[in-house]
């Protein structure tokens, strides 16, 4: 039964979002293993020399592979159409598309919260996933075709104090998940979500704490939160379901209760 996987991925082209670490970088991994080498996969993210080194790793386990590493910026939404209008012409049509960049920046409550951050997680975590989403859905649609995969979160359905901006990113997230999915339900392409509790990926805390190693690492001190590996694959789960089969929402969460509710003891 679990051999179907490899050939129900076999040949696609996946892009995936802040593939440079966490979630994404370890997509990337999971995939590759997954279909045995015989995938494409457009790595994404604002560091380069990160992309080519998983490139490096993933070709030498993997020859067969094909990779293609480039920079992109979802907080900067005019570069996006740009970028996918660049892609080489064997990583152009998208079967699946992991939206995954995005970040929580600090815990500030309401009122003290700096209004850059304010910027950067919508632009980041909203407004490029729209934009990207939106191009993308639209070769989809020509096709009948495709996966939209996106990473939701815990926090868009449980906010907590101190994440009123990062909860209402993914708030919006989930709505406009919901009617993508809504809008295309009579079509062959699926929209997937992905909502994870606390994971403890390469940097999510170390960037939402500003490089603050301390305050980080506090936030995992005696629980046992979920890995990037165990989200990524569920992404990939997802993804090799048989194409009438679709997983719209997946809410995952330790069974450690602290992880799960995103209590933070910053
Ligand atoms: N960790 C958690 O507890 C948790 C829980 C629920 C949901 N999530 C969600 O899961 C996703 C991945 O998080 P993670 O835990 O893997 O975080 P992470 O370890 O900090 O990785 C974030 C990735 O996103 C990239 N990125 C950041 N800003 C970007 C931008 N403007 N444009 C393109 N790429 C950008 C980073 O690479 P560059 O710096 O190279 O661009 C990095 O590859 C996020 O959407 C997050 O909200 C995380």
């Amino acid at each position: 039964m679990f051999g179907n996987i490899a050939k129900r991925l076999s040949g696609k082209t996946v892009l995936i979002t802040g593939a440079s670490a966490g979630i994404g970088k370890a997509t990337a991994q999971a995939f590759t293993e997954a279909a045995n080498g015989d995938i494409k996969l457009v790595l994404a993210a604002r560091r380069l020399e990160k992309l080519n080194a998983l490139q490096a790793e993933l070709t030498s386990q993997y020859p067969k592979l094909k990779v293609h590493p480039v920079i992109l910026d979802v907080s900067k939404i005019e570069t996006i159409e740009p970028f996918l209008k660049a892609l080489p012409t064997e990583f152009a049509t998208i079967d699946v598309l992991v939206n995954n960049a995005g970040k929580a920046l600090g815990l500030d409550p309401i009122g003290t919260i700096d209004s850059q951050d304010v910027d950067t997680m919508f632009q980041t975590n909203v407004l490029g996933l729209i934009q990207l989403t939106q191009l993308v859905v639209t070769q989809m649609k020509k096709r009948n075709r495709g996966d939209i995969i996106q990473l939701g979160s815990v926090a868009g359905r449980n906010p907590y104090p101190g994440g009123g901006i990062y909860c209402a990113t993914k708030a919006a997230l989930r709505s406009f998940t919901h009617v993508l999915r809504e809008e295309l339900i009579n079509t062959k392409i699926r929209v997937i979500e992905i909502q994870p509790g606390n994971v403890e990926s390469d940097e999510f805390s170390l960037t939402r704490f500003k490089g603050d190693k301390n305050r980080a690492a506090k936030v995992y001190e005696g629980t046992e939160p979920l890995t990037q590996e165990d989200i990524a694959e569920l992404i990939v789960f997802a993804a090799s379901r048989r194409e009438n089969t679709v997983i719209a929402e997946s809410l995952i969460f330790s069974t450690d209760q602290a992880s799960a509710y995103h209590i933070y003891r910053a």
